[in-house]
């Protein structure tokens, strides 16, 4: 079974040869902080003897000296290579490794059993084909091993281990195994995990992990590497119709233009049929090029150039479909998502989605529910916090091709990053379209914001005014507006504390509330420079996200950005409302500047110093600036 085959010594080129065509399952293990999962992969690694000599020599050094197995061989430290993982005995980052038996190759993505790391475990789970699930016999079921499970099913894994791990230590007891057989089967059933295989084993002994162990004789199954050399590896993706992502339009020169990607199912041929989504345009293959040469026809998994007989559009991020079954086009859905930041997920918010090739802009529109992974309870949701995973339907700023993830891991997975760091915030998978995307348009209109504003005589603007409570937002903003409409401007204010009285009053001034609050005004601001208007919009609107959200729903260089800059001790010592006092005694919760953030702008198109210039002075300096600064 371990794998230094002769063939290395007589014929090198008979090794290789067998060598690339074996097959290549990528797995996952998962577990508790010391199951023995980093002694499982060491096993496994040192078993089909991938292990390098001198790495070898290292490794029996080290165990004397630090390993936990008194002088044996310490499989663990092979695997958790970090030193602040040996010192904190956890490990807290996705590694992959590689080993290969006569039968097959392996990748093994080993991630953390540590709570706080899911997002480590959606990374390596989301090209893993089977999954170990390890289980530490003495203690059975744990937390960790529901919260895994739950993943890998959410996750579409299919082939599924439990480990049941250290029988050593319980003797072999037969009982012991059954019991925790039967609950885990029960939980299994409730997560839809349709089948898996347990196994008892001692990994640091190496019972039933390459060789079946003789301590278990009441166990009839496989060895954990003799599952994992034949457990069926995708290969059904050929049979589906044919679906690419384009990640890229080859254009070297004018005579040339191919669609280069990797086909993530099906199969396609030169005088195939295509159907490029969302336009829906179609044409017929051309060739498929390929560094080396042109090839005949190309499968799921291959990389490959198409070009087609006809100049249609095609850009970054389309799919192209067999013609006859294309892929739905939407650009409302439900969907599953597991958030990872430590900055909770809040609807409302503009996201970025990257789905295959394409990225677009995205909000969660409603939270349906989050799940207690370990009760499986649906639970109601206003955001999703680090580790939680919720149902929600979202809204994304223009159609994309896709499928459920259930059928297509490829168009139907997800992530998302945050605009402004550009993190990875969370994953997700897609459900299904929203039935109301399908069914409403856009009604075309003969007069338009244009139109609309030379009659006025004007250009719309947007005038935005951010700023601490009491700041004197409002006060310069009327006086803004009192100067345009002496000088016969259309103008409007929509001013927070009046629109909370009607629009916006079911929010609250949590952070989702005011992310709500902010993203409604900037719609109702839009509608209004639409129809010819220069909006006054005067709220405290706290974060940065959310002010770049609005300005980007404007058109170029219509969203003027005031920070109207009073330092909190000002606005403090002014206190027109009474607000602060009432909030420094606690007797109103998350007042902006005392117990909830305000984010100032970094480049505000105009900044207002209110110690240094008095209201009037700065209505009169934005009244010039938008004079001088047409866009
Ligand atoms: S925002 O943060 O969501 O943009 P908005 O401008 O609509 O706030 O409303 C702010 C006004 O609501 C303040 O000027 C103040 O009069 C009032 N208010 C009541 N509670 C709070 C609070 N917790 N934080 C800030 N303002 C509050």
């Amino acid at each position: 079974m371990a794998h230094v085959s002769d063939l290395i010594a007589t014929d090198i080129g008979a090794y290789l040869e067998q060598h690339q065509h074996k097959s290549l399952l990528r797995f996952l293990t998962c577990g508790s902080v010391d199951d023995g999962k980093s002694t499982l992969i060491g096993r496994l690694l040192y078993d089909s003897k991938m292990i390098f000599e001198d790495q070898l020599a290292a490794l029996e050094a080290d165990s004397k000296k630090v390993g936990t197995q008194g002088g044996d061989i310490d499989f663990a430290l092979l695997v958790d290579g970090l030193a602040a993982e040996r010192e904190q005995g956890i490990t807290i980052d996705v590694a992959y490794r590689f080993f290969s038996t006569d039968k097959r190759k392996f990748i093994v993505a080993d991630t953390p059993g540590h709570e706080q790391y899911t997002r480590n475990m959606v990374t390596g789970a989301s090209t893993a084909d089977a999954a170990v699930i390890l289980i530490d016999a003495r203690k059975g079921v744990l937390t960790q091993t529901r919260r895994h499970s739950y993943l890998v099913s959410l996750l579409g894994i299919r082939h599924v281990v439990l480990a049941i791990n250290k029988m050593d230590l319980v003797d072999w007891d037969k009982e012991v195994f059954a019991a925790i057989l039967a609950e885990y089967q029960a939980f299994a059933e409730q997560i839809g995990i349709k089948g898996f295989t347990a196994i008892p084993m001692s990994a640091l002994k190496g019972d039933n992990i390459t060789e079946r162990s003789d301590k278990a004789s009441w166990y009839a199954g496989p060895p954990l590497m003799e599952w994992l050399e034949s457990v069926p590896v995708e290969d059904d993706l050929r049979e589906k119709p044919f679906r690419m992502p384009v990640q890229w339009v080859n254009r070297p020169n004018l005579d040339f233009r191919g669609f280069s990607g990797f086909v993530a199912s099906g199969l396609i041929a030169p005088g195939d049929k295509v159907r490029a989504l969302p336009s829906g345009r179609e044409s017929t293959v051309a060739r498929i090029v390929t560094k080396d040469g042109d090839l005949p026809r190309a499968v799921a998994g291959q990389s490959i150039t198409l070009t087609l007989t006809d100049e249609i559009d095609i850009s970054r991020g389309d799919v192209i479909t067999a013609a006859g079954e294309p892929v739905p086009v939407a650009d409302q859905f439900e969907a599953t998502i597991v958030w990872f930041d430590e900055e909770a997920m809040l609807p409302g918010r503009g996201y970025l989605l990257k789905l295959g090739a394409r990225t677009v802009g995205v909000q969660v529109t409603e939270p349906k529910y989050k799940v207690n992974v370990n009760t499986l309870e649906h639970l109601a949701a206003t955001r999703l916090e680090l580790n939680e995973i919720g149902i929600c339907n979202l809204s994304i700023d223009a159609p994309i091709a896709f499928e459920a993830y259930e059928d297509s891991k490829d168009l139907g997975g997800f992530i998302l990053i945050d605009r402004l760091s550009n993190r990875t915030v969370g994953a997700g998978m897609l459900h299904f379209a929203l039935r109301r995307s399908q069914n409403v348009h856009w009604q075309a209109l003969d007069i338009d914001k244009a139109t609309r504003a030379s009659l006025k005589g004007q250009t719309p603007r947007v005038v935005w005014f951010t700023g601490l409570s009491g700041s004197g937002k409002s006060t310069i903003a009327n006086l803004v507006e009192k100067r345009l409409h002496a000088d016969g401007r259309h103008t409007y204010i929509l001013d927070g504390d009046n629109v909370r009285h009607g629009l916006n009053k079911d929010l609250g001034f949590t952070e989702e509330g005011r992310v709500e609050n902010i993203r409604r005004v900037a719609e109702v601001a839009k509608l209004m420079a639409d129809a010819g208007l220069i909006v006054l919009v005067s709220f405290i609107s706290p974060f940065r996200a959310e002010r770049r959200a609005a300005r980007e729903l404007m058109a170029p260089g219509e969203f003027v950005e005031v920070f109207v800059d009073t330092p909190i001790a000002e606005a403090e010592r002014r206190d027109v409302k009474g607000l602060y006092k009432k909030a420094r005694a606690g007797q109103l919760k998350n007042f902006t500047g005392v117990d909830s953030p305000y984010e100032a702008p970094e480049h505000p198109d105009i900044r207002v110093d209110t110690l240094a210039v008095s209201p009037e002075q700065a209505a009169e300096e934005i009244v010039a600036w938008l004079e001088r600064e047409r866009p």
